[in-house]
């Protein structure tokens, strides 16, 4: 047992992040209770050791489940995570990402839980950048529903710290990759481009390929959830590298990790997408001594051969 076990919920705990969230919380003593309605997730994802709810945030009941759980700690990773799903459907993301997260807080403040981890995002919330890398007090900017509802949720949380009824973290992560990332969406390129390469196919990437982003492996963000759960210190933390990365010396890198020489087909970006982005986890450090650290050719090295493994099932798959 840990010097402090605690009960930890993990909402989106199916999910990519969330279930890696999940197993670390578990390797380290603590009880942990997955709450996911697995809209993306998958049960597999959750781990043995886990309890698991399948049901939706919106769903009448959450504080009787926090209650009769007895949870202490809360990582809020259950979302609608798809920018270009946000700018389809403005609504069904605010449904999730804004309406959800205040059932959320609506049911931690009935039952008394006051630590409450919010998964933000760092590649949405400034919009497009004036400085390279941006701490937390860059002018916030988003560009898309799903950035709004994430700076809503934000300020929601804020508003309760300062009722003096939570003491919120949250955490504003850059483009998280690893095994088990869903090969869809934006945020998910890693994976994209793995199976699509393991597949023999042809990706696409949007505009010149030129734009940066800045990739942070999810095991630094899980040490950045660990480090959190141990040491609380509520404030806002941006969750990145601070080193930006083309599309393109991305695509690079994993045709080469992977001996690929297939080309990629440029297509016209879409409205939301950033130019740059990158993000300064100086104050993460500071506070909790938890800066991601992993560079990008060593956070590929341990994400591939997840990917590589999945392309060799599906394709002995009858
Ligand atoms: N992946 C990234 O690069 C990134 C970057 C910044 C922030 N985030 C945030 O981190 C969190 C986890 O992201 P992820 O990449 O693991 O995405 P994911 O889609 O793999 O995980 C989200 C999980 O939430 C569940 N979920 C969705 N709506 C729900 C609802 N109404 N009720 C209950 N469960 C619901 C899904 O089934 C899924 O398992 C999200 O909040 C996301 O916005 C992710």
């Amino acid at each position: 047992m840990p010097p402090m076990a605690y009960t930890i919920l993990v909402t989106g705990g199916a999910g990519f992040i969330g279930s890696h969230l999940a197993d670390d919380a578990l390797a380290h003593g603590h009880r942990v209770v997955v709450l996911d309605d697995l809209s993306t997730g998958r049960r597999e994802n959750v781990p043995a050791g886990a309890l698991f709810h399948r049901r939706d945030l919106l769903d009448p009941g959450l504080a009787e489940l926090l209650a009769a759980e007895r949870v202490d700690v809360v990582l809020h990773h259950a979302a609608q995570a798809n920018v270009r799903v946000s700018l389809e459907d403005p609504a069904a993301d605010a449904r999730v990402n804004v309406l959800g997260t205040l059932e959320l807080i609506a049911a931690c403040r009935r039952t008394g839980v006051r630590r409450l981890l919010f998964a933000s995002s760092g590649g949405t919330v400034y919009g497009e950048q004036r400085r390279y890398p941006c701490d937390e007090e860059h002018p916030k900017r988003p560009t898309s529903p799903y950035g709004c509802a994430k700076l809503a949720a934000e300020l929601y949380l804020d508003a309760f710290r300062a009722t003096g009824d939570l003491e919120p973290i949250v955490l504003r992560y850059a483009n998280v990759y690893g095994p088990r990332q869903e090969p869809k969406g934006e945020a998910g390129i890693v994976a994209i481009l793995a199976e699509k390469l393991l597949a023999g196919e042809t990706p696409r990437i949007f505009d010149d390929g030129e734009q940066t982003r800045d990739y942070v492996h999810v095991d630094d963000v899980v040490a950045a959830n660990r480090a959190a759960i141990e040491r609380w210190t509520p404030g806002v933390y941006n969750v990145g590298t601070g080193v930006e990365t083309t599309v393109n010396a991305l695509y690079r890198m994993v045709a080469d990790a992977l001996g690929s020489t297939i080309r990629p087909r440029h297509v016209p970006a879409i409205n939301a997408e950033l130019r740059r982005n990158s993000l300064d986890a100086a104050r993460l450090e500071r506070a909790l001594g938890a800066a991601p650290k992993i560079p990008l050719a060593e956070g590929l090295a341990r994400t591939l051969p997840y990917y590589r493994e999945r392309a060799a099932r599906l394709a002995a798959a009858p």
